[in-house]
């Protein structure tokens, strides 16, 4: 049985479809053994209602060495699911190849320092891009800029705002993630 270690920082939709995905057999041959919050939030509160363990960081400069701190040995892969958070160099090198983050967007485009949540919508809206999508890839020091596992796009219709491309994000997301779990834990 492998080991996830789960990041967010927001209300965990991402990591609700994980949990329930274990739950259904969809992942398969994976647990969560601990869930991870940089700040106060809903994806917190998914996890206990699973009885997941749960742990909240503070957010800023000594996030990355408190998090190698408590994380548990046996830690096979860690999914940055919505999470906001900087990981450091030392740790995204010391992790290599263990770490996955899903991003809003189609990398490697829109991706970079401050682009999250809304702001990327906003950004692909303003660009006038004719699609977007949401892609999962590895982490590494460069922010969003690791090699990409999956990636899955759609058209912009011509009404679209930041808050329509969420929720179809959101849907591709839900779609793609458990897919890049499978592949990177069990090579399928
Ligand atoms: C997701 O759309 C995820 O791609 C995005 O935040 C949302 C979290 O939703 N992540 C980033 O922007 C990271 N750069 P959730 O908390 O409901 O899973």
């Amino acid at each position: 049985m492998k080991n996830i270690v789960v990041l967010v920082s927001g209300g965990g939709t991402n990591l609700q479809r994980i949990i329930d995905c274990i739950e259904s057999g969809e992942i398969t041959n994976a647990q969560i053994s601990l869930v991870v919050a940089d700040r106060e939030c809903f994806g917190l509160e998914r996890a206990a209602k699973h009885g997941i363990k749960t742990q909240l960081i503070p957010r800023g400069t000594l996030f990355s060495s408190k998090l190698s701190q408590i994380l548990p040995e046996n830690t096979d892969l860690i999914v940055l699911a919505g999470f906001l958070s900087i990981l450091n160099k030392e740790f995204c090198e010391s992790f290599k190849g263990k770490i996955i983050n899903i991003h809003p967007a189609l990398l490697p485009k829109f991706g970079g320092k401050g682009m999250w949540g809304h702001h990327v919508h906003d950004a692909v809206l303003e660009a006038g891009e004719k699609e977007s999508g949401a892609t999962v890839h590895y982490v590494t020091s460069g922010i969003d800029e690791g090699e990409i596992i999956l990636q899955k796009s759609f058209p912009i219709t011509e009404n679209e705002t930041a808050e329509t491309l969420a929720q179809k994000i959101h849907q591709v997301e839900f779609e793609i993630f458990p897919k890049a779990i499978n592949l990177v834990l069990n090579n399928y």
